[in-house]
């Protein structure tokens, strides 16, 4: 069995138990670090990424409790700045590296679109599969430093409904003498 299928093995398995989101995380996380760039044929896939695109994904796996997706982003390109509404998301990078803004949410203003930068930094291989939480690293945007890609474990999935992806554009502002971000839903 390859290391992918082990993984969506495993995810069936922790679903049909009502797993707990952090049993789910500990477990997936542990495999998705076993994963490397050989075991999807990345160096083929990247090589034949469509020019005309910035990024590309592709769906492995699907179910109403999960789904895995390869993402795979030229360099100089990115991701805009997007949400995971109420999901969880194991991020697995496993080719080139990349740059990974985060943003929470500033809960002492709720509704205000007002964010506050979490993580700032890059990823490759090398790092270990990144957590994004309901409430924790949920808005973020992806720059390819090189071509790249990863995998996202989502869960649960998007359903175009309450937990639709929305973009946001970014502008920084000066609240109570602290620079906060205000995100601004584009759709
Ligand atoms: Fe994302």
């Amino acid at each position: 069995m390859s290391k992918v299928q082990e993984v969506i093995q495993q995810a069936q398995h922790l679903f049909s138990q009502n797993s707990s989101p952090q049993h789910i995380i500990d477990v997936l996380g542990k495999l998705l670090d076993q994963i490397n760039a050989q075991d999807l044929n990345l160096d083929e896939l990247m090589a034949n990424l469509n020019p005309e695109c910035e990024w590309d994904s592709e769906p492995i796996f699907s179910t109403p409790d999960f789904s895995l997706q390869l993402f795979m982003i030229k360099k100089g390109s990115k991701i805009p700045l997007h949400d995971h509404p109420h999901m969880w998301v194991l991020m697995r990078v496993l080719y080139g590296t990349l740059h990974l803004r985060t943003f929470n949410w500033a809960e002492e203003y709720p509704l205000s679109g007002l964010a506050r930068k979490c993580c700032d930094e890059t990823a490759n291989g090398a790092t270990s599969t990144i957590l994004v939480e309901p409430n924790n690293n949920n808005v973020h945007e992806i720059y390819a430093i090189d071509d790249c890609a990863f995998l996202d474990l989502l869960f649960p999935p998007y359903d175009h409904e309450e937990r639709a992806c929305h973009y946001y554009k970014e502008e920084q502002v000066n609240v109570n003498g602290e620079t906060l971000t205000k995100l601004e839903r584009l759709d």
